[in-house]
């Protein structure tokens, strides 16, 4: 990782529309209903080509180093990051193996078909999983965000500011 100084404008753009969707799949999925529904699947795929997308950009392009701080620190930040990348992207795989093994007809943004074959073991595994796996995403989100209002208010660093949309690092 090279010492750029701050984010560059696809990494701002990639964070900030994850964030949203996440924010708003988390909401959504917890007070899931028949009219909200194939939003939910609609956007979830939208998440999941965001991700690999995101991904790739992350891999090839070089990031801002993380302040001097603790060892401890150090690895907490990388982990929730990383543990931050791995759940958001397994999660929309998770539910697609629930809605392309349902026994009912699962649609997204109300026209797009998902079932492929009714498989009820499969069906049970993405729903366990999806489960554990929203309440674990739910948890590294408020981590993140404790984490950087921590820096901002508490240590004044520049590892917020260097990620928000107008702001230069
Ligand atoms: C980042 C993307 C996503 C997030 C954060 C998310 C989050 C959630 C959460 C928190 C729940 C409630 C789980 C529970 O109460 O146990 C849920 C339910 C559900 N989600 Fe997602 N979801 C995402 C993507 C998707 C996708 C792509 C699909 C399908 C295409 C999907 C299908 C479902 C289904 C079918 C349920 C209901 C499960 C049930 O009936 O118990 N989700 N989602």
């Amino acid at each position: 990782m090279s010492q750029t100084e701050t984010f560059s404008g696809g990494s701002k753009a990639f964070h900030w529309v994850a964030a949203v969707l996440v924010l708003l799949m988390l909401y959504g999925g917890f007070n899931l209903s028949r009219e909200t529904a194939t939003w939910h699947f609609g956007f979830g795929l939208i998440v999941l080509t965001v991700m690999v997308f995101w991904l790739g950009w992350r891999m090839s392009k070089p990031r801002p180093a993380l302040p001097p701080m603790p060892r401890w620190q150090e690895i907490s930040a990388k982990s929730v990051h990383h543990l931050l990348m791995l759940c958001v992207t397994l999660q929309p795989i998770f539910g697609l193996m629930m809605v392309t093994t349902s026994k009912r007809e699962p649609v997204a943004f109300g026209v797009i078909p998902l079932k492929i074959a009714q498989n009820d073991t499969i069906n049970g595994i993405g729903n366990f999983l999806h489960g554990v796996n929203g309440r674990l995403l739910l948890a590294l989100v408020l981590i993140h965000i404790a984490a950087a209002l921590y820096h901002h208010f508490v240590l004044k660093d520049n590892v917020l500011k260097r990620m928000l949309p107008f702001a230069k690092g």
